[in-house]
């Protein structure tokens, strides 16, 4: 039985979301010969470190009764840096202006022999390759699948079963909460104030949107995937961003009369980074409702290959994680 001790840093939606699918799958991992024990978890209060194993269960308990895992006063860098273990799982809060605390979190790790695996979008969009190539320089993993599309293996796809194919275009929907809104105000024909404030109903948009509806959440997903597949060192101001806020139920009633639906695309073509509206025919494998996320990539051998999914959610997302955990217990 192979032993591999991981730490979760961020204990919220996908931090929580890791562990319960560490606790559902510990038989089928020990079926394959992996015991995964959790010896550090962090959140924004404290944590709880245990080098034998953490009880997941009872972490998870604290979690919802008291709000906070603490159990001891130890901050994150020293469970990352004193702690003996083999994968850092960094899932705090995504910060676009400095990637703090992620950044620091994913630098210490690699400097203290630590894989990495990530749904924390920041530090990648601001310093992607910096983070690769310490990833490089010390032998270790950086995997952060959970980063773009959720449970959608946009990276798995391209560098590991279409490994050989150049690609040549990718395209995509990256945004769950533009594309319900878009979908909402096409099909029940409604204004986009209204849809808006549905979508926050419903939590599906956060209270202050901006992020999402202006398309700043997909062009950092598109700077991940244009630096990670592209092989770009392309930051924010290298994207043509244009949101969905200007757009009006009549717009979308022209584009429905004509057979097209209009999408929020992102699209990486020929060192073009792109996200803006778009007419999209409704029989076109991107015409996907609700909050659905989709990537379209074209490639020289194996043509067109399109995949989608859900592009957010705590079990969803932690699908990522665990499959990249499981890439690099394989590949190690
Ligand atoms: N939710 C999704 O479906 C989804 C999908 C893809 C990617 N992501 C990305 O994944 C990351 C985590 O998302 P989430 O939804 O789990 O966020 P979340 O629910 O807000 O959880 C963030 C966690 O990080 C903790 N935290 C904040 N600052 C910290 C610090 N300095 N040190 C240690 N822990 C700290 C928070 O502590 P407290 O609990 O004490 O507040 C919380 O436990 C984000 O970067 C997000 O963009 C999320």
């Amino acid at each position: 039985m192979r032993i591999v001790n991981i730490s979760i840093i961020g204990f919220g939606a996908v931090g929580q979301g890791v562990a319960r699918c560490i606790l559902s799958k510990q038989e089928f991992l020990k079926k394959d010969g992996i015991d995964l024990r959790v010896v550090g978890i962090s959140d924004s209060r404290g944590s709880e470190i245990n080098t034998g194993g953490i009880d997941v269960e009872s972490a998870l308990l604290r979690k919802k009764q008291k709000g906070s895992v603490a159990a001891g006063s130890k901050n994150p860098h020293e469970i990352i840096r004193d702690v003996k273990h083999d994968i850092v799982v960094e899932v705090t809060p995504t910060n676009i202006n400095n990637g703090e605390p992620g950044l620091s979190n994913m630098r210490l790790a690699f400097k203290s022999g630590k894989h990495v695996i990530t749904s924390n979008k920041g530090p990648l969009a601001l310093h992607f390759n910096e983070l690769k190539e310490a990833a490089e320089d010390n032998g270790l993993f950086f995997r952060y699948e959970a980063t773009v599309g959720g449970a959608v293996p946009i990276f798995n796809l391209v560098h590991e079963a279409l490994a050989g194919n150049t690609v040549l275009g990718i395209e995509g929907i990256l945004n769950g909460t533009c594309n319900y809104i878009l979908t909402r105000m096409s099909e029940e024909r409604m204004p986009y104030d209204l849809v808006l404030k549905e979508a926050q109903e419903l939590g599906i948009a956060e209270t202050d949107p901006t992020y999402d509806v202006e398309g700043i959440d997909s062009a950092i997903k598109l700077i991940i995937i244009a630096n990670s597949i592209f092989g770009l060192d392309s930051t924010y101001k290298d994207v043509d961003v244009t949101g969905i806020t200007k757009i009006t139920p009549e717009a979308l009633e022209l584009a429905n009369r004509n057979n097209y639906v209009v999408k929020l695309v992102c699209e990486a073509r020929e060192g073009k980074l792109t996200v803006a509206p778009r007419l999209v025919p409704k029989r076109h494998p991107l015409a996907v409702g609700g909050t659905l996320n989709v990537a379209s990539i074209l490639t020289d051998l194996a043509g067109r290959i399109t995949i989608s999914g859900r592009g957010a959610g705590s079990i969803e997302t932690a699908s990522s994680i665990l499959s990249d955990i499981l890439y690099i217990v394989r590949n190690s």
